[in-house]
């Protein structure tokens, strides 16, 4: 179920103000652990948060041929529903938040997960998480970002493709440049913009929601070819 926080003409929600207070402060990401630590202490909710695992990224996995022992990351995994879901499949799955409280969230969710969760940020990941991940997911995150560190973030999102490596994005859609966000949803060149020499487009499709009728998302697949030397 997909939760929705209070919201009226007079009132924006949690994740608005904060997000308009960190990005006057010119923190792009400064919005997250404050909305977490708020949904901790129960005067916010989170609005993404979902009890089930993604349906597009379900039917997707469902037909994606993941090779043995491959090594899942999922980027930006909240309290960790997908990335659950991911291990269930018997991936071996790590799954990364920028906010400490939602991590600390996700271990408690799940106390007997699989699951390697970390707290650290796409705009500056590990070193040792460099080329290290054969599926990367990324659902809705790059979008949670302003424009301005858009590129940024998908320089991250690529550098943790190893060779031979899919990454899946699950995105909303917008027919324009978004100006007012949360969230800036992509448009189809904010989508090719993943493209790069060294990761090719698989498959972009536009898919209909089954958790929200009417609506649809981009879901776009890319590899990384064996030899990619960047
Ligand atoms: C819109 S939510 C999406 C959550 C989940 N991926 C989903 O599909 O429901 C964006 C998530 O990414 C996290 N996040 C935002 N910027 C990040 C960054 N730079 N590095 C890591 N996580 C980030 C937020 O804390 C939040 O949990």
């Amino acid at each position: 179920m997909v939760k929705t926080g209070p919201m009226t003409d007079a009132q924006p929600s949690a994740d608005r103000r904060l997000a308009a207070q960190a990005l006057a402060a010119n923190d792009p990401t400064g919005w997250f652990e404050p909305l977490y630590a708020e949904a901790a202490a129960g005067t916010s909710v989170v609005p993404w948060d979902r009890d089930a695992p993604n349906p597009l990224l379900v039917e997707w996995l469902r037909t994606a041929a993941v090779p043995q022992g491959a090594r899942a990351m999922v980027i930006g995994c909240g309290y960790g529903t997908d990335a659950e879901f991911v291990a269930s499949r018997g991936i071996r799955t790590t799954a990364f938040d920028i906010s400490p409280t939602a991590i600390r969230g996700a271990r408690a969710r799940f106390p007997h997960s699989p699951v390697t969760y970390k707290v650290a940020d796409l705009l500056d990941p590990p070193p040792s998480w460099r080329h290290a991940f054969d599926l990367v997911i990324e659902s809705i995150t790059v979008q949670s970002l302003p424009p301005e560190v858009r590129s940024l973030a998908i320089t991250g999102i690529r550098g943790l493709l190893a060779p031979d490596a899919t990454l899946l994005v699950i995105a909303d859609i917008s027919k324009t440049p978004a100006t007012h966000g949360p969230p800036w949803p992509l448009t189809r060149a904010d989508i090719d913009s993943f493209t790069a020499p060294d990761l090719t487009p698989v498959r972009i499709e536009t898919v209909p929601r089954p958790d929200a009728s009417g609506l649809h998302r981009w879901r776009a697949e890319f590899h990384r070819p064996r030899q990619a030397t960047h």
